[in-house]
């Protein structure tokens, strides 16, 4: 809904512009998949390699964001939804500023994925789904949540006790238990290089 009385202010710089500047074309790249499933290790190393290649980036990144702007928002499904919803609107704001954004979110709401893509539009968007199977997010469990979840020291831990809504369509499944980290970022990089260059 958009509230009344407000007018949006033209500028003199466009998207358009900003990408010129900073000879890139901004997209979304959005992680999405089960706490331990190797978002962040993707997203992470993935910004380190187009920083290398000189692009604009930003990394958004669940635990941090939960951090700062989003920690007044729990897990449940409400909390869930907000948070991606304030994402999306972050995220659209930096892609208007011209920069790559990286995101790094469970996530586990189609509904909420579909509603960012069709917020930045779906040529700016590139859905990447960290693909790895509960028992082995479970046995790695980097950060011991999963054994609180277990013990129910943890309410609403997905996968455990709230639901993670598998991708449809994605643009490409990492399988995080079967590649390595390098074969990973190959493809990666086969995927996003074309959508960022400037022609
Ligand atoms: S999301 O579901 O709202 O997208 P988000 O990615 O921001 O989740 O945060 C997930 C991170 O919060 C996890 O990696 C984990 O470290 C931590 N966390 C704490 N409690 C929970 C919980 N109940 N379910 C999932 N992750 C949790």
């Amino acid at each position: 809904m958009k509230p009344s009385n407000l007018h949006t202010q033209s500028t003199k710089v466009s998207k358009a512009d900003r990408e010129q500047l900073l000879n890139q074309k901004s997209q979304l790249i959005w992680f999405t998949g089960l706490s331990g499933s190797g978002k962040s290790t993707l997203a992470v190393a993935l910004e380190k390699k187009l920083f290398d290649k000189s692009f604009k980036t930003y990394l958004l990144d669940g635990d941090n964001v939960r951090q700062g702007l989003n920690k007044d928002l729990t897990f449940d499904d409400e909390g869930r939804k907000e948070n991606i919803r304030r994402i999306g609107e972050v995220a659209n704001l930096m892609l208007d500023a011209g920069t790559i954004v990286l995101s790094a979110f469970i996530s586990p709401f189609k509904a909420d994925r579909d509603l960012i893509r069709e917020l930045v539009g779906s040529d700016n968007f590139i859905e990447i789904f960290a693909d790895c199977p509960i028992e082995v997010c479970e046995q790695r469990d980097v950060k011991g949540l999963y054994q609180k979840a277990r013990s129910g020291a943890i309410k609403n831990f997905t996968g455990i006790d709230s639901p993670y809504e598998i991708p449809v369509n994605p643009d490409l499944i990492i399988k995080t238990h079967e590649l390595s980290l390098e074969d990973s970022l190959d493809l990666l990089l086969n995927k996003i290089l074309p959508r960022i260059s400037k022609k």
